[in-house]
């Protein structure tokens, strides 16, 4: 069945950084948007209220605020065609500490969403946020049929929830898993890489960064990963992994430098011991994203990372002007 336009569909982790742009695209081409959330504490709830009400003001768009585990879902969905499945507890680190809200939030969350979709006279496809956690430290590329081997709770909840996704995949729901790489933009989350490196670079805090720094990323535009995010709704192929990344693989030395030469100013670096959790490496094979998705990244990392930056010190005149 080939799907081409749905007027109504159904976002998790609608208040999220990476669910709050898909919503305003969406939003954007003319579509109705139900979004859901549950303002989980993974981190400052603020940052996801601002992004719920800025949502909120558009025509077209409905909240629904609480956790995936509790929400009357057959009811929620009801009328959606598309489910696009954002929310989850995302981040390596915490993920050791916090085990059982990684199960909850991110597997126990989607077998229920998934069986609601089932039992759904509308929904018709899922797509699903995984995650480039999913391989570990697997050979790069990373390929989608090469090996899995999830280092951190967080990249094994990923992969349980991924694996509950594609094999709920036949009959009346269609289901594509698409492993983000790490995502970055403005809107950033508090807790990843870019965002830290971002605002210690504007106050000149020192950084604490965690290895030597020769370890890789493959980092993916945020309106990138959107666009790939929409093109999945809308292809023919399902049951299957899909990656999702920037394109090249950079360096954590190299992405300080950029950085550096973007703030006009030297960042003062405090080299820690390698964290748990942490892929040495991580690089998208992105041959079937091209195929099956017609997907290619389009934003350069400076491209990018200028648009965080600019972001950031919007948020810091903002909240200075507040605070006076
Ligand atoms: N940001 C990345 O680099 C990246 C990379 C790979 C995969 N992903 C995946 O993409 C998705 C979005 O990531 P993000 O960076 O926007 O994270 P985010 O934390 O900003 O957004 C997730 C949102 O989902 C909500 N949520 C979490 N669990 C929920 C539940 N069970 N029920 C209802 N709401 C719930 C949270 O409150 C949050 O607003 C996540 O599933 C994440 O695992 C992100």
């Amino acid at each position: 069945m080939r799907h081409t336009m749905y007027s109504k569909c159904l976002v998790t982790g609608a208040a999220g950084f990476i669910g709050s742009r898909l919503c305003t695209r969406l939003l954007d081409e003319g579509h109705e948007v139900v979004g859901v959330d549950g303002f989980t504490d993974s981190y400052d709830p603020s940052e996801k209220l601002a992004r719920a009400a800025a949502l909120a003001a558009r025509p077209g768009f409905t909240l629904v605020s609480g956790h995936l585990a509790d929400l009357p879902l057959t009811r929620v969905l009801n009328g959606s065609e598309v489910v696009y499945h954002l929310a989850g507890r995302a981040g390596v680190r915490a993920s050791f500490e916090r085990e059982p809200e990684y199960r909850r939030d991110n597997v126990e969350s989607t077998e229920a969403l998934i069986e609601a979709a089932r039992r759904s006279q509308t929904v018709r496809r899922l797509v699903y946020a995984s995650s480039s956690s999913v391989y570990g430290n697997a050979p790069v590329p990373f390929r989608e049929d090469g090996e899995t081997v999830p280092v951190s709770p967080y990249g094994q909840t990923k992969l349980d929830a991924e694996r509950l996704c594609l094999a709920s995949n036949g009959g009346e729901l269609e289901t594509v898993a698409l492993r983000y790489f790490t995502v970055y933009g403005p809107g950033q989350r508090p807790d990843m890489g870019l965002r830290i490196f971002a605002e210690a670079a504007l106050s000149g805090r020192p950084l604490r960064v965690f290895g030597d720094g020769s370890q890789s990323r493959d980092f993916t535009y945020v309106d990138d990963i959107v666009r790939a995010t929409r093109a999945a709704a809308s292809t023919t192929a399902s049951g299957i992994a899909i990656n999702v990344g920037g394109g090249s693989r950079v360096t954590l030395i190299e992405t300080l430098d950029l950085l550096s030469r973007i703030v006009a100013r030297p960042i003062n670096v405090h080299f820690e011991p390698f964290a748990p959790g942490d892929a040495l490496h991580t690089g998208a094979d992105l041959r079937r994203a091209g195929e099956v998705l017609g997907f290619e990244p389009s934003t350069p990392l400076q491209e990018g990372l200028e648009a965080e930056v600019e972001w950031v010190l919007r948020r810091r005149r903002a909240a200075r002007r507040e605070a006076a």
